[in-house]
């Protein structure tokens, strides 16, 4: 009998860019900060750090070899696996609650996206030249006080994400995210470089780096452990859909180590480049959600540069939030579709992040 082989990626460099971008987003930059703020600084991120090596690495290699081993999308790869091994059709809800999962986190990470997006359009029109804490901060508060401005960007920023979607596969977005990933990199150091001009580098560094384990708590420990399944994109079904494209030849723990250091180095990166300003501006670390959005305009607004800066910076970051969106959005799309036509199948290719597949062939079985 004829089958249609599996689809596959095209190479090793395309699945990790689509992982990277499902991986690297607003989490990153913009939730990462905030929870090393809120929840005090050194103990956060050592344990964050130790959760993504130590519980995050595996998950990642589980869920790629899981996907790869099903090569269905998340539900009937769980459900189909059980059946093999003998195992309760319950497993299947790891599936289920994986995709209800995304579905719910999309709904407020557009909500960001779209704060995102008002601030790159925020950067063209120069809004944050030479502000202060206090004329920023307003803005931010402004903004959130206005549901007609927060729902307009929201929309917008979901249109994005729906069009990409809908599109499929769009050859350009692979080449975008290659160029994205250093262009993240750079913009951030140039952003860590600024923080050391601030004088408050080095309590920054201890902020981050020199741990008070009094602050240590449970709920310390679930927030790392939250923010690294978060970051990595974990128990969503997400990467196991992933790994349903993925060869026997690849090697999967050198992958998820490659993926794992990029969006770890952006995170780190991120936190270097905010607190100095937070410190220097006599800010709380403990700001919550609006902290990047309070203290990166500051920089943008008080540097040689900054307006050009901080519109590539925010584009970038809308960028990075709308590949990963793309990748929350997919496993909803693929189980209404399979639900309304009825059909088993291989998930959806991944659109806008899975640019450039082999085509399938026909294959003797
Ligand atoms: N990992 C993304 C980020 O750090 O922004 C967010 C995310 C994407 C979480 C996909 C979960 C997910 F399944």
């Amino acid at each position: 009998m004829a089958k249609l082989a599996h689809a596959q990626w095209s190479s090793r460099m395309t699945f990790v860019l689509a992982a990277a971008g499902s991986a690297v987003g607003l989490g990153n930059i913009w939730r990462f900060s905030y929870m090393v703020g809120e929840n005090g600084g050194a103990a956060f991120v050592l344990v964050y750090l130790a959760c993504v090596a130590l519980v995050g690495l595996p998950i990642l290699v589980a869920e790629w070899l899981i996907g790869r081993r099903g090569q269905k999308n998340p539900i009937d790869t769980m459900a189909e696996q059980a059946r093999q091994n003998g195992k309760p059709a319950a497993w299947l809800g790891i599936g289920v609650s994986g995709v209800l999962a995304a579905f719910l986190i999309l709904s407020f990470y557009s909500v960001i996206g779209g704060w995102s997006l008002n601030y790159t359009l925020g950067s063209v029109i120069g809004t944050f030249s030479g502000g202060d804490a206090d004329s920023i901060g307003g803005m931010f508060s402004a903004m959130l006080a206005s549901p007609g401005e927060l729902l307009g960007w929201h929309t917008a920023f979901m249109v994005l994400v729906i069009a990409i979607v809908a599109r499929g596969v769009t050859k350009g977005l692979e080449s975008a995210v290659r160029s994205m990933m250093p262009a993240l990199v750079i913009l951030m150091l140039v952003l860590v470089g600024y923080g050391m001009t601030t004088g408050h580098f080095g309590e920054a560094v201890a902020f981050m780096f020199r741990p008070d384990w009094s602050a240590l708590s449970g709920g310390v420990v679930l927030a790392a452990m939250g923010q690294a399944f978060f970051t990595l994109s974990l128990g969503m079904g997400i990467m196991m859909a992933y790994g349903s494209y993925l060869g026997q030849d690849v090697n999967l723990i050198s992958t998820a180590r490659t993926v794992i250091i990029l969006d770890t180095v952006i995170a780190l990166l991120a936190g270097l480049a905010i607190f100095p300003i937070v410190f220097a501006n006599g800010l709380s670390p403990g700001e919550g959600p609006g902290l990047i959005f309070v203290t990166l305009p500051l920089a943008f607004g008080n540097m040689a540069g900054g307006t050009v800066l901080g519109l590539i910076f925010f584009l970038l970051l809308t960028f990075a939030a709308l590949t990963s969106a793309i990748s929350l959005l997919e496993p909803t799309v693929e189980v209404t579709i399979q639900v309304a036509s009825g059909e088993t199948r291989q998930p959806a290719v991944p659109s806008g992040i899975v640019p450039s597949f082999d085509s399938p062939t026909q294959q003797a079985t």
